[in-house]
């Protein structure tokens, strides 16, 4: 018998053209979300689950899945899911790195450009009907080009920001929890930095670390007050890295110049003070919608829950504990 598997949301039908030669798959192409207790019954009797960010992989979800073997995420990031529990129950768990750090690192410099350049506030003053003539001193922003740019997390994505900011003639300095390999400080043309020296000599600082609770609020009030009056802040990576409340404060009180953010804490709820700035440009988590790319990660998690449910180790598998593991059944 094919194991069962759950799909939480719509993907990509090649997807589940995919999954099917393996599983007996249960999709969700309406794309109403579950709620948790949906979620749980659905998991009572399957053995594979594809989900997204907006699923939450909890211990009281688990306990509802007893036959529960993989968890697919359709992300490179995982912070929805508790790991190490489901590390404990047996249960592997795969992300989607790699196709998506492209896309995503275009997003990062999209909000970059567009906020030093202030392109929505340009466009909806055009959509008002307010430009009435050319000024030299109209709608003044500032350089990307030239200017320096700190990375905070030199991951994949933070690396593939790093090549496309040497075409801007940027200088890129960077901070890593643990710092890259030479090789690859030389391939991004970056200088690592400690997280102060990036606060106080860049002009753009691009957020790429991970979610964890090491990493929650690690940009707070106090680091806002460390950087450039003019800097502008880009935040693609997750909310909650963030503390929104003191960014908003920072925004309003000329503390930094700008923000870009395509990540809230709280998503999609986000702090009604956004809305009332100028100086932030808003995107609704996209930094990996492309077509191409959300396909890309669609297949690579059916791809990974095939293999977890056929006994073969999972390509993107991340339970540390796993890796060398022959606990697949
Ligand atoms: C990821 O893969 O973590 C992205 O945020 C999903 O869009």
């Amino acid at each position: 018998m094919k194991p069962k598997v759950i799909i939480t949301r719509e993907v990509f039908d090649d997807a589940i053209d995919y999954l099917k030669h393996y599983c007996d798959v249960a999709d969700n192409q309406a794309d109403v979300p579950y709620t948790p207790e949906a979620l749980a019954g659905k998991l009572a009797n399957a053995q594979g689950l594809m989900c997204a960010l907006t699923d939450r992989v909890d211990a009281a979800l688990l306990a509802a899945a007893p036959q529960l073997k993989a968890v697919a995420n359709i992300a490179v990031g995982y912070n929805n899911i508790d790991v190490p529990a489901c590390t404990a129950r047996g249960i592997q768990v795969t992300n989607t790195p790699g196709v998506l750090d492209d896309s995503t690192a275009d997003l990062a410099f999209a909000l970059m450009l567009a906020t030093a350049r202030r392109i929505t506030e340009v466009e909806s003053y055009i959509r008002n009907g307010e430009w009435t003539g050319w000024k030299l001193k109209q709608w003044l922003g500032v350089d990307v080009h030239h200017a320096t740019l700190g990375i905070i997390g030199m991951g994949r994505i933070g690396q593939v920001i790093a090549k496309r900011a040497a075409g801007f003639d940027m200088k890129v300095i960077y901070h890593n929890r643990k710092r890259v390999a030479a090789e690859i400080e030389a391939r991004a043309q970056a200088v690592y930095v400690s997280l102060d020296e990036l606060f106080a000599q860049a002009d753009f600082i691009i957020l790429q670390m991970p979610y964890s609770p090491q990493t929650h609020h690690m940009i707070g009030a106090k680091e806002l007050a460390k950087m450039k009056s003019s800097a502008i802040l880009i935040n693609a990576t997750r909310g909650g890295v963030v503390d929104d409340k003191a960014l908003i404060h920072a925004l309003s009180n000329g503390v930094i110049r700008a923000a870009g953010l395509d990540v809230y804490e709280g998503e999609p709820k986000l702090d009604a003070g956004f809305l009332q700035l100028k100086n932030v440009v808003l995107a609704p988590h996209i930094g990996s919608s492309t077509e191409a790319t959300r396909r890309a990660m669609a297949m690579t998690a059916a791809k990974n829950l095939a293999a977890a449910l056929s006994g073969i180790v999972p390509p993107n598998l991340v339970n540390p504990d796993f890796r060398r593991s022959e606990v697949i059944s």
